[in-house]
């Protein structure tokens, strides 16, 4: 039925128990990879309210996997009931020990890492004059700091693994965001994070290359409890029959194919994915250009900037912009 596109890979998605992570989870090991799903079961806003199950600190074992009620352990349970491999890891991404833990868990159950997928996140929305700084800390710790140290950790495997001599076919798929790419009025702290996450995704690609880890970014947009309310119009299911096109398993596909050793020489891109829709962002590059040889004086700069600005494409809108 499938083809097997990610067969014998083991993969690691933090997140993995709601939302788009759960979906990326079932995807790999429907195309046969070995998946540790992570997932902290936390709330909407990072707190415990909302939150379904309790977390645990560090890898559930074998036996403890799919009998617990936690999200993790949930979907860990979905993916063996249909025939596949999977454990459950309840620690917090956006800490050492958690990250650690994460890609230990990877290597000491099933020998090795092949995939990472860094999804798990949440929100804490306020315009920019309105926003506490724990809502700022809290939102660039769990995604930014949450998909570096995971990242790092990984990194440090298949950089001893190469050290080796041994072949590595490693892949990284991290999760930005349209408002990382465009801004999001509302989200000033998500935005700067994801677009974070953008650079940290050009940096390790290019870091990573020579021993064997492709890593590229998504931006995906699909009906989870992220966006059901808030975008309710655009996330309606449709009429019985027709496609469901907001279904986070719309956006799944292009992960696992990013994951699998099928993306070889596919490094350091952004693609925006949603419903049956796979987009490439093209990044900066510089627009029209003017050079004087010489230092301006601040009308002069004013003026050639001003005959620039004419020549060159408006930005694109931030999201919710007037
Ligand atoms: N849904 C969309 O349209 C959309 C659009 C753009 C980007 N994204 C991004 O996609 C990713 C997944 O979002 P979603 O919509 O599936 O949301 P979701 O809330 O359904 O899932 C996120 C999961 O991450 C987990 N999590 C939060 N903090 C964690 C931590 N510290 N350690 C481990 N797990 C933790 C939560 O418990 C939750 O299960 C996020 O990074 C989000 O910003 C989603």
């Amino acid at each position: 039925m499938t083809s097997g596109l990610a067969e014998g890979r083991v993969v690691v998605v933090t997140g993995a128990g709601r939302g788009l992570g759960r979906a990326h989870a079932l995807a790999f090991a429907a195309e046969g990879a070995k998946v540790v799903v992570n997932d902290l079961g936390v709330g909407l806003d990072g707190g415990t309210a909302g939150a379904t199950g309790g977390a645990t600190d560090g890898a559930t074992d074998e036996g403890a996997a799919g009998r617990g009620s936690s999200p993790a352990e949930q979907v860990v349970a979905e993916i063996r009931a249909a025939g596949g491999e999977a454990i459950a890891h309840g620690g917090d991404i956006a800490t050492s020990a958690g990250a650690e833990s994460l890609i230990a868990a990877a290597v000491d159950t099933f020998g090795r890492i092949d995939t990472l997928v860094n999804n798990a996140g949440f929100l804490r929305d306020r315009m920019l004059v309105n926003l506490d700084e724990d809502d700022w800390d809290a939102v660039m710790r769990v995604h930014l700091k949450g998909h570096f140290l995971p990242l790092k950790h990984a990194a440090a495997w298949w950089r001893a693994e190469a050290k080796t001599g041994r072949e590595v076919v490693a892949r990284v798929v991290n999760t930005s965001s349209g408002a990382g790419l465009l801004g999001s009025v509302g989200q000033g702290n998500y935005s700067a994070a994801k677009a974070g996450i953008l650079g940290l995704t050009l940096v390790a690609a290019a870091e990573m290359g020579r021993y064997g880890v492709s890593v590229n970014a998504i931006a995906p947009a699909a009906r989870t409890r992220m966006t059901e309310h808030t975008f309710a119009d655009m996330m309606a299911t449709p009429e019985e029959g027709g496609f469901d096109a907001m279904a986070p398993e719309n956006v799944s596909p292009l992960v696992v194919w990013l994951g699998s050793d099928a993306s070889e020489g596919v490094t350091g891109r952004v693609f925006e994915v949603e419903a049956g829709r796979i987009t490439i962002m093209d990044g900066w590059r510089p627009g029209p250009t003017v050079d004087r040889g010489a230092r301006w004086t601040p009308s002069e700069a004013g003026d050639a900037t001003l005959k620039l600005l004419a020549l060159s494409q408006p930005p694109l809108p931030a999201y919710g912009a007037r």
